[in-house]
């Protein structure tokens, strides 16, 4: 337990050394703070179940304290987390050691740390810095790790990482698994003995049908696929593992073993030809996925371009592995206690951070809702620099308890819009203020024009209810331009904002009356794009009829209604004798 007094102080701490970085010289007493505050932090985490930074933030700083001990081993103090053997022992299941240790990976966050991976690796296997040096990179699932040990081609065990050294049995859950072979013929490479190493995850899409199964039963929902699939491979009933759909991926051929019971390399020289030849004894091996790089800069390309369709992949991964590929190589480079010296994992950048609320604005939308936006402190996420984000509805704000000057933890998940995950009532001082929704159209307060409640579905929208306002004719102009209405190439929301400062566009209708010459005369306007955007607009004049419709943003009219009004009619004009009737009929 912590009393309040020493949280507060903690807490303005852990600020502290977010805000120097990595930057400035060790020192003694600020190493005996950072063990405090992270052993702080472990506790919010694993005990409360609250914590107050994210993952990311919690590695820099752990990171941080490592390298200040790894220069001063006598500063270790026998409380520091880094002493701590992480393990996920439990007590359900038979405990068994691993042929070979699990070792885990060193962690780099930046191009930087990858090059000086690379002048590591030449340094250990004293290749030099020209040598064609080949890497295999491989995306980094984000699940739980598992050995397999097959014996004579049968499947005889299956473990978790446990602490590295020791893992917990669950070759029945293992078993029940269809993505793992039963039985696969090592025997044909000359392997008698082979332990596997790889991790145990759910799909995105599977991960989403069992939180939703779980919703209809009442259970309370897995944070994230990771949790469901570790979660998954404890349990006691195999059959619940199995409904889980947890897939095993294979990264790792670990040791290996001929008749006579010695360590054999069967003939396998690289890395990446281990992995070919466990996807052709049937495991799930990603070799799609996997490139062999030459080089660090080629490496780094391929990370990068991971980095980048992560999101649209369908498993969840958190960086990628990069192993030096020849076997001889590894050997020659070696192991610390805790790690390979001859592999390193690229973490992508944080998908979560924490920052403060410091603003609210509200938005108009195109048919009258009002948005309310947080502003907050501008902050890195996933490579983004984040200032914005939507707080959706008033429900939304009273729920997740949020007041200007909270500490707030956001985050971008599967798709690219960021939201508020939380706010830190542990963190507040007594400035914070209660958000108050507006009474009154934010947009025209001279207007006293009070909004109403709307109720859409499960959600409460406050509506201000004049129709002409003019933001939302430029909301309303700015969705017909888009992709979803009439889709018209070089027009888009930003530049639909600009003429409206200049009173060329107040609604729809001015669209196709503007004036080029006016334009052309614009900063960053040249023939050619000018030419480009009257092009798009004339080449909207025959649009099919549905997008027109579309584009009015009429309530509950859709792209699917629209299609089929269109269908019937030759002319929008044919619509303004269409009584209720016509449109009941259509199915
Ligand atoms: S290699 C000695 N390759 O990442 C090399 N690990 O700390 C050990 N992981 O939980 C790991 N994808 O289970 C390797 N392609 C991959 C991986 C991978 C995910 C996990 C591993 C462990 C963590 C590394």
């Amino acid at each position: 337990m912590y009393v309040k007094e020493k949280a507060d102080a903690l807490n303005k701490l852990t600020a502290g050394f977010q805000a120097s970085g990595t930057s400035g010289k060790p020192q003694r007493q600020r190493a005996d703070q950072l063990v405090e505050v992270l052993n702080y932090h472990e506790w919010r985490y694993y005990v409360l179940n609250d914590p107050l930074i994210s993952d990311f933030e919690y590695d820099q700083l752990f990171d941080l304290l490592k390298s200040w001990e790894e220069e001063h081993p006598e500063w270790v103090r026998p409380d520091s987390p880094t002493q701590r053997v992480s393990s996920d022992l439990t007590s359900d299941f038979p405990t068994v050691r691993h042929l070979v240790p699990m070792l885990s990976l060193a962690n780099s966050y930046s191009v930087d740390d990858l090059k000086d991976f690379d002048r590591q690796v030449r340094k250990f296997t004293e290749i030099g810095d020209e040598a064609d040096l080949l890497y295999s990179v491989e995306p980094k699932f984000d699940g739980g790790s598992i050995a397999l040990l097959y014996e004579n081609d049968i499947l005889v065990r299956a473990a978790t990482r446990g602490n590295g050294t020791e893992g917990d049995e669950i070759t029945a859950n293992a078993r029940i698994m269809r993505s793992i072979p039963l039985k696969a013929s090592f025997s044909a490479a000359g392997i008698h003995r082979a332990e596997m190493r790889g991790e145990a995850i759910i799909s995105k899409d599977k991960f989403e049908r069992v939180n939703k199964l779980r919703q209809d039963e009442g259970l309370p929902l897995f944070a994230n696929a990771r949790n469901a699939a570790t979660g998954g491979l404890r349990m006691k009933d195999p059959k619940e593992s199995a409904a889980r759909g947890i897939e095993a991926f294979i990264y790792q051929l670990g040791y290996t073993e001929d008749k006579t019971g010695s360590e054999t390399t069967a003939s396998l020289s690289r890395h990446s030809e281990s992995l070919k030849l466990l996807a052709s004894l049937g495991f799930k091996v990603p070799t799609q996925h996997i490139r062999v790089c030459h080089g660090i800069d080629e490496v780094i390309s391929y990370c990068e371009a991971w980095e980048e369709k992560r999101d649209s992949y369908g498993y969840e991964i958190d960086g990628m592995v990069i192993k030096v590929d020849e076997l001889g190589l590894q050997t020659v480079a070696g192991s610390t206690a805790h790690h390979p010296r001859w592999a390193i994992a690229y973490k992508f950048k944080a998908k979560q951070a924490t920052t403060k609320l410091i603003d609210v604005v509200y938005q108009v939308g195109k048919l009258g809702t009002i948005t309310p936006v947080a502003k907050v402190e501008p902050v890195s996420l996933a490579g983004v620099t984040i200032s914005s984000i939507s707080l959706h509805n008033e429900d939304f704000i009273i729920q997740k308890d949020l007041r200007l000057g909270d500490t707030v933890l956001i985050e971008r998940a599967g798709d690219v819009i960021p939201y508020i995950v939380k706010s830190f009532p542990d963190l507040r001082d007594g400035n914070e203020q209660v958000i108050t929704f507006p009474k009154y159209c934010p947009i025209n307060p001279d207007s006293s024009n009070p909004v109403e409640l709307e109720q859409t579905g499960s959600e409460a929208a406050w509506r201000c209810g004049i129709c002409n306002c003019d933001a939302q004719d430029l909301q309303r102009a700015i969705f017909f331009v888009s992709k979803a209405a009439m889709d018209i190439d070089g027009l888009g929301g930003s530049t639909l904002e600009k003429f409206a400062e200049y009173g060329w566009v107040k609604d729809i209708a001015d669209i196709y009356e503007l004036d080029y010459d006016s334009i052309s005369e614009l900063d960053g306007w040249g023939e050619k794009s000018v030419e480009n955007l009257r092009m798009g607009i004339d080449q909207s004049r025959s649009n099919p009829i549905y997008r027109l419709l579309v584009g009015l943003s009429i309530p509950q009219l859709g792209i699917r209604a629209a299609k089929l009004i269109a269908g019937r009619i030759k002319h929008m004009l044919d619509l303004r004798d269409w009584t209720a009737d016509e449109f009941i009929q259509i199915k």
